[in-house]
This record gives C-alpha cells, structure tokens and sequence, in this order.
C-alpha cells in the first residue's frame, strides 16, 4: 500500500486526498442553517436501553430497576446492546434537602441513587434519570406526585449531584406551557452546559413538546442534545390519527419523524420515543414495522416492555441482530425516503462500507406489493444480493427490489454489491405533505 503511494506522486495524491474530502463533506453536508453535532463523546451511535415510564409510570422503585436490570443482563438484550437503564419520571423525594440536593424518594430507592447507579454499573450497564429545565416534572404539573422539583435555579448542583451518582443519561423533559422555542434553546443549553462542566460524559436527551407546541420537529437541536424528541408521546397503537396534540401511534410517528432525516449523524439524533414492542395493543406484524422503521430512522432504541417476562415473539424483534446493526451503523445516518405514495413508502440508509438498507412499508390496509430499484437507493453495478433481515433468506437481483408486504408490514433488506452513492430521494419536506 505504502509502495503503491509513493507510486502514485505525492502531488497527484494530494488532489485524490482533496477529492475525497470534498465528497466526503459533500454526502454529510448540513442543511442551510443546521447546527453542529453536541461534541460530547456520547451517542456515536443511537442509544440502546430500557426505560421505566411505558410500562410502569410513576409505580417505580429500586428493587423493580435492579430486576429490569437483571432481565436485560438474562434476556441477552444488554448484549444486543441495550445498556441504558432510564429511571423516568418519579424517582425523586418530592422536597429537595435542607441544601437544595435532589435525593430519591427514601421509602421507594431506601438505598438512594448512588447504591442504583453502582448496581447497574456492576451488570455492565448505565444509568440514566429524569428530570425537567422548570419547576414541575410531567407528573408533578398534572399533580399526580407531589412537589416542584424541576431544576430551574439548580442547574449546575442538579448536574453535579448526577454525575457524582454516576448517572450516564440525563432525560431532560420540557414540561411547560410556557418559553418560546428560543427560550427552550437557552434554557435547555444551560443543562447541556452545565453537565459539560462536571467533567463526566452524560448523554443529554431532551423531550421540547411536553406540554408545548411541538417544537421537537421545527429545527435540528444537534447544537443542543444529543438526542431530541420530534413527536408528542408514543402509545402502543398503530394509528390514533393524531395530528401531534395527543398521544401518537407508530404510524403517526413515522409521518413526521421521516422528513427530518438530514439532521442526523453521529453524536445527534432525532427521537422518535420509546419502544412499543412486547406491550399489547399492535400486532406481531406493527411491532416489527416498528421496530424495523426506528432502526432506519437511525432512532434511540429504548425499550419499555417488562423485560421480565418477555416472550420469545417480542425478544426476535429486540435482538434482531440485521436491524440493531443498521440502527447502529457508524455511519449515523437517517434513512431517507426514495418514494411514498400515501401507502408505500421506502426508505434507504446507506452503511459503513457500502451496504444498503432498504425498507418496504405498506401504510395500507391489505397486502401489496412495493417495488423499487437499487438505482434508485444509490447502488450501481449489475448484481447485487439481498439479505431478507427479517427470515435471514438470501437472493440476488439485477436491480428490481420487490416484496409482497402485508398491511402495516414492512419488509427490509440489506442490500450488498455494486458501488454505492448518496440515494436519490425526495426533497426532505416533501414526505410531510405526501404523508398527509
Ligand atoms: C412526558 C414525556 C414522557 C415521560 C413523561 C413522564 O410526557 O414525554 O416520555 O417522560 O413525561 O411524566
């Protein structure tokens, strides 16, 4: 290799360098005005975890995260990589201390926040813990737990206090009604902040539509968190037609959370919300569309089923090994759409080293058949191989990619051979338009 350079001149491998760079630079420019990547360490890749609101809401205590905890390590999810344990809303004494510290709530965490840290630390996992810019959490200002703990005026000793319980994951929730987007900016910037100052990497989550027009979608917060909320809550349905005021479903998700794909990369990520999968409400058929969109959407996979008793169906999903590998591809790139005619929609993600994945979603409510081209996903070449991520089955193809996709199915493949460029595919805005 080293003989092959000095071969080549050191004059014409300047202007090779130069090219390369230049496409480099060019396949990940950043939309007009888009911010910076948060340079922080963390979220290389989209974080992969557990979290305790889907399933168990404010019903949380140290014994029941330690189990979870357990469960992750038994079920070999923690090896899939779902290594965040997320300890959501309602974890805190609803007073801080005579000092201002948050401390847990002594009868449900009798052990405090440090001894969970520690635990989860000695499974091989990390910690994560919730908290919001204001006065009041989520479950605070719908009164259903008591006090105002927020951390406005305790920002720096808020952070300070997590990192010295080892926390790895700040969820940081907006919670109001009030502040314009540019006050979200600002104030969710003085946590960023002031995390930064504690010298620990904490992956910096922030939710801006809690309770708030959905500003999640209307910039990329990449300069802000590492990973933002685009929606209003998830719940475990396919479709509620939600437009965005009321808890969505997968689908209504999807609509909104494609568009913004040119904001991803690595360090920040849209969020789409939690996982859905191994909690009723979807079909076997939804799950996997779910899972399998979240995984090209490049999304944070953050598990909220009761992991201790997950079947064998819901563990196939989680620890589908072709999808965790593309939702992890180093590259970080978001999926982006190729078409979508109401029904069909298809999405490319293009991966390290040349591999393309595509995915085939009928938006409809029978069977049909979606078809694109390796053209049209960015590959060229003459044959090319098919690995079916769902079935593991392997076939080539000359360059029609088909598939006979069930209602709210989704098909995905990954695609190898050829060489491969940036995917053709519709101006980001258009999707939102089409989608509706
Ligand atoms: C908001 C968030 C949820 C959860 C709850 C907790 O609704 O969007 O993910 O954190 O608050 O109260």
């Amino acid at each position: 290799m080293i003989r092959h350079i000095r071969q080549i001149g050191t004059r014409r491998l300047a202007a090779m360098v130069s090219a390369a760079v230049v496409s480099l630079v060019g396949s990940t420019a950043m939309a007009p005005g888009s911010a910076q990547a948060l340079d922080n360490g963390v979220a290389r890749t989209p974080p992969m975890g557990w979290n305790t609101w889907n399933t168990f809401g404010c019903n949380i205590n140290e014994s029941l995260i330690r189990q979870m905890a357990d469960a992750l390590v038994n079920s070999g999810m923690a090896a899939s990589g779902y290594k965040y344990v997320v300890v959501d809303d309602c974890w805190f004494d609803p007073k801080r201390d005579a000092a201002g510290n948050l401390r847990g709530d002594p009868s449900r965490f009798p052990s405090g926040m440090k001894a969970l840290g520690d635990y989860l630390h000695g499974r091989g996992l990390k910690f994560g813990i919730y908290e919001v810019p204001a006065d009041k959490t989520c479950a605070q200002y719908f009164r259903s737990y008591p006090g105002a703990t927020g951390s406005r005026g305790h920002e720096a000793q808020d952070a300070r206090q997590f990192a010295a319980w080892g926390v790895d994951y700040l969820k940081y929730d907006w919670c109001s009604p009030n502040g314009t987007i540019n006050d979200q900016v600002t104030t969710f910037a003085k946590m960023r902040d002031a995390l930064a100052a504690t010298g620990r990497p904490i992956l910096f989550s922030i939710n801006p539509n809690s309770i708030h027009a959905k500003t999640g979608p209307q910039r990329n917060w990449g300069d802000v968190a590492n990973i933002w909320r685009t929606t209003e809550d998830i719940t475990n349905r396919w479709d509620t037609g939600s437009n965005g005021t009321s808890a969505m479903g997968v689908q209504n998700i999807i609509d909104v959370n494609v568009p913004l794909a040119s904001y991803a990369r690595p360090g920040s990520f849209n969020d789409p919300d939690m996982l859905e999968v191994g909690r009723s409400g979807m079909t076997d058929t939804e799950q996997r569309s779910h899972f399998a969109m979240w995984a090209m959407m490049a999304a944070p996979l953050i598990a909220g089923n009761d992991v201790r008793n997950a079947s064998t169906a819901t563990l196939d999903i989680l620890k589908n090994s072709g999808l965790t590998a593309v939702d992890q591809d180093p590259l970080g790139l978001q999926a982006t759409q190729v078409s979508f005619d109401g029904t069909r929609r298809v999405l490319a993600k293009r991966l390290a080293g040349g591999d393309v994945a595509v995915a085939l979603l009928n938006q409809g409510s029978r069977t049909t058949t979606i078809t694109t081209t390796t053209r049209a996903i960015g590959k060229a070449g003459t044959s090319f191989t098919l690995g079916n991520l769902w079935t593991g089955a392997s076939s080539t193809t000359t360059g029609t990619v088909s598939a006979g996709v069930p209602a709210h199915g989704t098909a995905v493949f990954r695609i190898s051979g050829g060489s491969t460029s940036t995917p053709a595919h519709t101006a980001p805005l258009s999707a939102r338009s089409a989608g509706r």
